[in-house]
């Protein structure tokens, strides 16, 4: 018996592949994750500007927001940035130092992106429902933000 592969077939799987450019595969990872869980009703990526000291909004899915430039240390974002560690916030009403991206937003998770452990953008993602972040989101959104180093 002989196997024969088309090996054009698998190069051109391959080739489409590589040409997703870094903003296409980031924007495609926002739709999924929208897609996929219940409470991730605004999902986005603010990428650190060095020079600024700020954050400038990359590709995100969900209602479009004014706050597309954010200083490092304002809001949740900023502080995010400024702190490298993943911040948590179940109830928006109850913290300071938070930006509103509109009133249906009642809990927030920001989750830094590290390379070669300096932080270099951040996985923002807002939802409407209240409290449904749990340790599981913070694992799982650590481990696809490891995965996206490389795309910053
Ligand atoms: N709420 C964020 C601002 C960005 S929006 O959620 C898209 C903050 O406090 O930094």
């Amino acid at each position: 018996m002989t196997i024969t592969t088309n090996f054009e077939e698998v190069y051109q799987k391959i080739a489409a592949l590589v040409k997703i450019n870094p903003e296409d595969l980031l924007l495609r990872i926002c739709e999924l994750l929208k897609q996929e869980v219940y409470h991730y009703d605004w999902v986005g990526f603010y990428i650190l500007d060095q020079k600024k000291d700020e954050l400038v909004l990359g590709s995100f899915v969900g209602k479009p927001t004014q706050h597309t430039h954010i200083a490092v240390g304002k809001g949740i974002c900023g502080q995010v940035a400024a702190s490298g560690q993943t911040m948590v916030v179940q109830d928006v009403t109850q913290v300071e130092n938070y930006i509103s991206c509109g009133l249906e937003v009642q809990s927030e998770i920001v989750v830094p992106v590290l390379k070669n452990g300096k932080f270099v953008a951040e996985l923002d993602i807002d939802s409407h429902s209240p409290a449904p972040f749990t340790n599981k989101d913070n694992e799982f959104l650590a481990k696809v933000c490891d995965l996206l180093a490389d795309c910053f």
